[in-house]
C-alpha cells in the first residue's frame, strides 16, 4: 500500500523517479508526487503533487514542471490511510523550512502524540496535511534545530520513534543526503550495473528492473544513507554498520512488466494462464514431497492468506481433505491471532501470498514464529519479505502480476497446493499429470471464441445489481473467489455461497431474473449443486452454469474442461474473463479498481 521510489545518481532524477513510480501504481493510485533536489548549488526542492493516477500523466509534464538539472529525487504513489485524497495529503511532505522532504509507506501509530509534542509554546510547526507521515520531516527538523543533531542522526532518531509497520525515505536539500529506513514495510535497493554510485530505493524491485537487476534487501530495523554518491547501511537502533550482499535477480522477465499489446494488464494476465499453470507445477519434486510430509506430520497445519489467497487457502483445506485425507485449517490472516493458543513448535503454517508483503500475513507469521512454529510460504514474488522470514518457500512462477485483481497468481497457487495435497497422499506423479492436463485444457480454453461467448454473458449481466455464485466442496471457496472478482472489477454486488446454504436465508433475496452462477464439477457434489440451481430457478432465478456438461437447469452454459480435482482452476477462469468484460461495458478501469490496492501493507 503506497509505493515509494527514490533515485540518486547522475541521471535525470525526477524523470527516472517518475517513470519508476508508474511501475508501483498498483500499490495505490489516489494521488502521487515527486520532490527533486535541484543541482548547481541551489539547495532547494522542486515539488509536484497531483490527485489521481500517475498512469494518466506523461514524463513531458514532469520535464516542464521540473526543467532544472537534478540528481536526487523521491516519489510516491498513495493509497490514503490518514486524511482524504487531496493534493495537500499527497506525498512528499516537507518540514517548515522546506529543506527535508519525506515519502512514506505504512502507518505511524503514534503520530498524534508526536504531532502534539511538536506543538509546544516554545516551538510551533505548521502542518499542512492530515497525514501521519508529515510528523517525520517536522520531527527531523525539530531535532536538527533544537537539539543540534545532524540530518542523518535526526532521521535515524525519527525512524526509532515511529511505531507501526512502515518504511520511509527522507531527502535533505541542504546537505544533499538521503536517508531510508525499513520498519516492517518493504524497501529494496537497486545499484546500477555499470555505475556503483547510482541507486534506486523502492517498495518493490519491479520499479527499477528496467535499469538494473542488482539488488540489496533491507531487513526490518535497518536503514541506509547516501552521501556524495556513497551508500552505507546500518542498524536503526544502534547505528552500527551493516554489510549487504548484492543479489542478481534474473527470475523476473522484464517483458512481463508491460502490457504487450493488450489493452489492460488484467486480460493479459488472464491469458497468460495458458502457460503459468504449467510453470507453477514445475517445482522440485523432492521439496514438494518434504513439505507434504511435514504437513502430514505437523501437529496442526494452518493455511493462511488474505483476499484471493485466503480463498485459495480455503480450497486447500478441501484439497487436503479430499485427496490426502488430512485435516488442515485455513484461516484468514487477519483472524489468525485468535488461533495462537493452538500453536506449538510442532505446528506448521503455510502462508499463501502473491506479493509476499501483505501485512496481515506477515503478522500471522510473526505470531507463529513467536510460538516456534515452522513457516512455509507459497509466494509469487522472489525476494519478498515473506520469503525471507519463512523456513522454506515455493515460488509460484506466475511472473509479475500487475493488475490489482489477482488471476494468474491464484491459479498458480491452487496448482501448487494441489501438488502438495497429492504428494501428502503419496500420489505426487498422479497429481502432476492431472495438473498438466488441466494446464493444457486451459490453453485450449483461452481462445477468442471462448471470450466472445463470455462477452455475450457480460451483456446480459452488465446492468444487474446483484449476482449470486454457488458451489459445493472444492468449488465452494471458488464461489467466494468468483464473487471477489465481480465485486472489485465491476463494482457489482456479488456474493458467493455454499450451495446448501441458500435455503437458510439467501434464497429470500432471489426474485425474477436474479442471476446465479453455478460452479459445477464432475464430482460427488454435482447432483446436489444442480438441485440447488433448480431451487433458485424455481424462484425465478437466471441460472448460469459453469460446468463440463450442459444441463436443462442452465439458462446460459459456459463449458469448462472436465478437470477432476483441478476443477477449481478451470472454473474460476471464465469468471475472470466475464468480470473483465463487464468492467469494460461499465467503463470501469479493470486494472485499478476503486478504493483498492494490490499490495496491502497496512493491517
Ligand atoms: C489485495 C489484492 C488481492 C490479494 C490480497 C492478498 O487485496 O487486491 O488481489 O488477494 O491483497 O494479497 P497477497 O499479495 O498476500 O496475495
Amino acid at each position: 500500500m503506497c509505493g515509494i521510489i527514490a533515485y540518486s545518481g547522475k541521471g535525470d532524477a525526477a524523470i527516472l523517479a517518475f517513470e519508476s513510480l508508474k511501475k508501483l501504481e498498483y500499490r495505490g493510485y489516489d494521488s502521487w508526487g515527486v520532490a527533486a533536489l535541484l543541482a548547481n548549488g541551489k539547495k532547494a526542492f522542486s515539488v509536484i503533487k497531483k490527485v489521481g493516477k500517475i498512469g494518466a500523466t506523461n514524463s513531458e509534464f514532469v520535464k516542464q514542471a521540473i526543467p532544472e538539472q537534478n540528481h536526487m529525487a523521491i516519489a510516491h504513489t498513495r493509497w490514503a490511510t490518514h486524511g482524504g485524497v487531496t493534493e495537500q495529503n499527497a506525498h512528499p511532505h516537507l518540514d517548515c523550512r522546506l529543506t527535508i522532504a519525506v515519502v512514506h509507506n505504512g502507518i505511524i501509530e503514534n503520530y498524534q502524540g508526536i504531532r502534539n509534542s511538536l506543538n509546544t509554546p516554545g516551538e510551533a510547526h505548521e502542518f499542512k496535511s492530515q497525514t501521519d507521515t508529515e510528523v517525520i520531516p517536522h520531527y527531523i527538523e525539530h531535532l536538527m534545530q533544537k537539539e543540534g543533531c545532524d540530518f542523518l542522526t535526526a532521521a535515524r532518531k525519527a525512524a526509532i520513534l515511529i511505531k507501526g509497520r512502515s518504511a520511509f525515505v527522507a531527502l535533505n536539500s541542504e546537505t544533499g543526503q538521503m536517508f531510508a529506513a525499513r520498519k516492517g514495510a518493504p524497501l529494496i535497493v537497486g545499484i546500477h550495473e555499470n555505475n556503483s554510485e547510482e541507486f534506486f530505493i523502492a517498495s518493490d524491485l519491479t520499479a527499477f528492473l528496467d535499469h538494473t537487476n542488482k539488488v540489496m534487501y533491507l531487513d526490518d530495523n535497518e536503514g541506509l544513507s547516501i552521501s556524495n554518491g556513497k551508500i552505507d547501511f546500518f542498524d536503526i537502533e544502534t547505528g552500527a554498520p551493516k554489510q549487504k550482499r548484492v543479489v542478481d535477480i534474473h527470475w523476473h522477465g522484464k517483458a512481463n512488466l508491460e502490457k504487450e499489446g493488450y489493452d489492460h494488464f488484467l486480460i493479459k494476465e488472464i491469458m497468460e494462464q495458458k502457460y503459468t499453470i504449467a510453470a507453477a507445477i514445475n517445482q522440485d519434486d523432492e521439496k514438494i514431497q518434504d513439505v507434504a510430509d511435514a504437513i502430514k506430520g505437523a501437529f496442526g497445519t494452518f493455511l493462511v492468506g488474505c483476499g484471493t489467497a485466503g480463498k485459495v487457502c480455503m480450497t486447500g483445506e478441501y484439497l487436503f481433505s479430499k485427496i490426502a485425507k488430512k485435516h488442515v485449517n485455513s484461516v484468514v490472516a487477519s483472524e489468525f491471532s485468535g488461533y495462537q493458543h493452538y500453536l506449538t513448535p510442532k505446528t506448521l503454517v503455510v502462508a499463501v501470498s502473491q506479493s509476499g508483503e501483505t501485512a496481515d500475513v506477515l503478522e500471522a507469521i510473526e505470531i507463529a514464529k513467536s510460538k516456534s512454529a515452522k513457516i512455509v510460504s507459497l509466494l509469487n514474488v522472489f525476494g519478498s519479505t515473506m520469503m525471507r522470514v519463512s523456513d522454506d518457500f515455493f515460488i509460484t512462477n506466475a511472473g509479475a502480476e500487475r493488475a490489482v485483481v489477482s488471476t494468474k497468481a491464484t491459479t498458480a497457487q491452487l496448482a501448487v497446493l494441489s501438488l502438495l495435497a497429492y504428494a501428502a497422499a503419496g500420489r505426487l506423479q498422479e497429481g502432476k499429470l492431472l495438473l498438466m492436463n488441466a494446464a493444457s485444457s486451459v490453453n485450449d480454453m483461452l481462445n477468442p471464441r471462448y471470450e466472445e461467448h463470455l462477452k455475450r454473458l457480460a451483456l446480459i449481466l452488465q446492468d444487474k445489481k446483484d449476482i449470486f455464485i454457488i458451489g459445493r466442496g472444492l468449488n465452494y471457496p471458488i464461489a467466494l473467489e468468483a464473487a471477489i472478482k465481480l465485486q472489485e472489477t465491476c463494482n457489482i454486488h456479488a456474493q458467493g455461497f455454499a450451495g446448501g446454504e441458500l435455503k437458510h436465508g439467501p434464497l429470500a433475496l432471489v426474485g425474477p431474473d436474479t442471476p446465479c452462477i453455478v460452479l459445477v464439477a464432475n464430482d460427488d457434489a454435482k447432483q446436489d449443486i444442480l438441485n440447488n440451481a433448480s431451487e433458485v430457478k424455481a424462484r425465478g432465478g437466471f441460472i448460469i452454469g459453469i460446468s463440463p456438461e450442459n444441463d436443462e437447469v442452465f439458462d446460459f452454459w459456459v463449458k469448462v474442461p472436465d478437470a477432476g480435482n483441478a476443477s477449481p482452476i478451470v472454473n474460476i477462469i471464465p469468471v475472470q474473463i466475464l468480470a473483465y468484460n463487464i468492467a469494460l461495458l461499465l467503463g470501469r478501469d479493470p486494472d485499478y479498481p476503486r478504493n483498492l490496492a494490490k499490495s496491502v501493507t497496512v493491517k
